[in-house]
């Protein structure tokens, strides 16, 4: 008899070389390497190449790739006169949708192959992180830039938005890009290989990705755990908040919980760090112990049910210290998964090419006849 996974829980639909997820102990790894470890040790660039390539990169490698980003910085015109025409209330997420599926426009013939990949993704690296930068610009009433190639892909993008940054912030935001590249499959990817087990083009699967980050059980709970602090106001304030609004079951505590984890995500860890570095002005240090105190109630309530802080309750907190509105949250962390959203879709495409088309069990009136 056919049963529904609703949710396709614990349904696998590829096999994968990129991140292995143990959810019971908190493990996460990129091709076996130490998610921290390499926040810590590594760059976003080094890290890229190693998911859609297999490995490191050596000198004259790296150096190729980023040179590649580098050169594709500068958005054709047509893109920046859609990003000029949107209307101003347009959110940041919506408008990189846009940006996306407006590209994909120039994809028809595009067919994947490994040779052209490594033209391609360091060309899609590039563009994004212009339409990103730019994005952020617009809606902060700065004009559209072409940005200047920095050291590292995280200096060009902080220097693109802000015209000018510092060490801690260039070394947060290439670990927040590391730490969010990638997280096997969850309802953005599993849309991209969607879309791109159709052999349709990257940026439409890209596009296709973006829709579905968007929604605030994935991509948008940085925001909306951002958005309790700023309700909750004060340290002070948390246990009656918590008591009112979760315990009381109105509501759900955004950053908490997961599909895979029944611990603590690995990635908090490094988020959490750079929170506290970051995190400097009476304000930011305010919003941060609402957030610790928020934190240590809902480990107290829910813990034992295997519901813990995921990533998102601290990311957003790292990225308003760098500088960044609550509306960018989700579009900072779009930009961090193009390169692991177009691992996944390369490495399904090349090595276990199949027509992703599910079914349904129908259960409606089986015939009926057409009303005269
Ligand atoms: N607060 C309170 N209770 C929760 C929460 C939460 N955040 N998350 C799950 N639960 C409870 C839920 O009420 C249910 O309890 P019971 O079995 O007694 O009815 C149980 O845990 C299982 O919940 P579920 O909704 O069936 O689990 P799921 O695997 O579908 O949910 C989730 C995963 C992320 C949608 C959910 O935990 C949630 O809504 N969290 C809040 C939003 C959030 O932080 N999302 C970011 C996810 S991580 C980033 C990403 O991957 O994009």
């Amino acid at each position: 008899m056919e049963e529904i996974s609703p949710g396709l829980e614990n349904v696998y639909i590829k096999y994968t070389e990129l991140t292995y997820i143990d959810g019971n102990n908190g493990i996460m790894r990129y091709r076996g390497y130490d998610i921290n470890e390499l926040a810590q040790k590594s760059s976003f660039e080094k890290v890229s190449y190693l998911m859609l390539f297999g490995k490191f990169p050596d000198e004259a490698e790296l150096k190729a790739f980023k040179s590649s980003i580098n050169k594709n910085l500068a958005l054709p015109d047509y893109l920046k006169d859609i990003l000029r025409s949107l209307p101003e209330k347009s959110d940041s997420l919506g408008i990189l949708q846009t940006l996306l599926s407006a590209k994909a426009s120039e994809e028809g013939n595009y067919k994947y192959d490994r040779e052209n990949d490594i033209v391609k993704i360091p060309e899609i690296l590039g563009n994004v992180l212009s339409m990103v930068a730019n994005i952020y610009r617009l809606k902060s009433g700065n004009n559209i830039i072409d940005p200047e190639p920095g050291d590292s892909y995280a200096e060009t993008f902080l220097k693109a938005c802000f015209g000018s940054t510092d060490k801690d912030s260039i070394k947060s935001m290439d670990s927040a890009l590391i730490l969010y590249m990638d997280h096997e499959i969850p309802a953005s990817t599993t849309a991209a290989l969607v879309t791109a087990s159709t052999l349709s083009d990257m940026y439409s699967s890209l596009a296709a990705a973006i829709a579905a980050l968007r929604g605030p059980l994935h991509g948008g709970a940085a925001e909306g755990a951002y958005r309790q602090f700023l309700e909750i106001g004060s340290p002070e304030n948390v246990n009656e908040w918590f008591k009112n609004n979760i315990l009381s079951g109105n509501k759900r505590l955004v950053g908490f919980g997961h599909r895979v984890y029944r611990t603590y995500d690995p990635r908090l860890k490094t988020f959490k760090k750079y929170a506290d570095i970051l995190s400097k002005t009476e304000e930011q240090k305010n919003i941060l112990e609402i957030a610790r105190k928020l934190e240590e109630a809902g480990v107290n309530a829910f813990g034992k049910k295997g519901i813990y802080t995921n990533t998102d309750f601290y990311s957003g907190i790292v990225f308003n210290a760098m500088g960044f509105p609550v509306d960018m949250f989700t579009t900072l962390f779009g930009l961090s998964r193009i390169s692991g959203i177009l691992a996944h879709i390369t490495e399904y495409v090349e090595t276990q090419e199949r027509l992703i088309r599910p079914r349904a069990i129908y259960r409606g009136e089986k015939e009926r006849k057409y009303p005269e």
